[in-house]
């Protein structure tokens, strides 16, 4: 992996069109983070293991899938059967983390872990060395174009710390509210896959969206 990476998120894409979309981006960027939300874990619903399966022929884009949904044990299997490469669920919904870790493993594909705003960060600190990545979000999961909560970044360096001090490779993502203006701190603060809908998509131009992320690194 480089030094950070932008993750575009399709949540903020024009679903009528998402083939193309993805297309727009494809050479800037090598993950795809996809949001699926249940209605239940937050309240919005997006999509779910068809439309993966069905962009998963349109490209060849690490697909970082991104679960809000209340029981994530019960669809890992079918997401990694869909072409997922990421599977990344909410400590919040589960009991036994590892047992989640262990079976998106055993699947094949990288596991990842989700913290919610409200949920004290020391709650996912000792999964840091068991997981290939954690997320942090920076806003309350459920919409995109939300602002960056600055609490955030204390949240992101104290993962780093653990990171650093163990020395693993485990991937630092972020998302919610990553722009022009919040970019920096976050990658400062020690985040290396930045999670961006509305900056990307909203954008008409999306390659040079992502291309002004990265530049508002300094
Ligand atoms: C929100 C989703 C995010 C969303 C971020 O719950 O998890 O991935 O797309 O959107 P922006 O980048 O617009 O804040
Ligand atoms: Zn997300």
């Amino acid at each position: 992996m480089k030094d950070f990476e932008i993750n575009p998120s399709i949540l903020s894409a024009d679903f009528g069109h998402l083939a193309d979309e993805i297309q727009k981006v494809e050479k800037d960027t090598t993950f795809l983070h996809i949001d699926v939300m249940d209605g239940h874990y937050v309240p919005n619903i997006t999509f779910g293991v068809p439309v993966v399966k069905a962009i998963r022929s349109e490209t060849n884009l690490i697909f970082d899938v991104h679960l809000m949904i209340t029981d994530p044990m019960a669809f890992v299997e079918a997401f990694a059967e869909a072409g997922a490469d990421m599977i990344t669920f909410h400590v919040e919904t589960v009991d036994d983390p590892e047992k989640v870790i262990s079976k998106i493993r055993s699947l094949g594909k990288r596991a990842g872990m989700a913290i919610h705003p409200d949920t004290p960060i020391e709650k996912i600190l000792p999964y840091v060395e068991k997981c290939d990545l954690i997320l942090i979000m920076s806003v309350r999961p459920g919409f995109g174009g939300q602002h960056f909560m600055e609490e955030a970044l204390e949240r992101i360096a104290a993962v780093r710390k653990v990171v650093d001090e163990k020395d693993l490779k485990t991937i630092i993502s972020v998302d919610g509210g990553i722009c022009n203006e919040t970019i920096d701190r976050v990658v400062k603060a020690g985040a290396n896959l930045l999670v961006a809908g509305s900056a990307v998509f909203s954008n008409d131009d999306h390659s040079k969206a992502i291309k002004e992320l990265i530049s508002c690194v300094s």
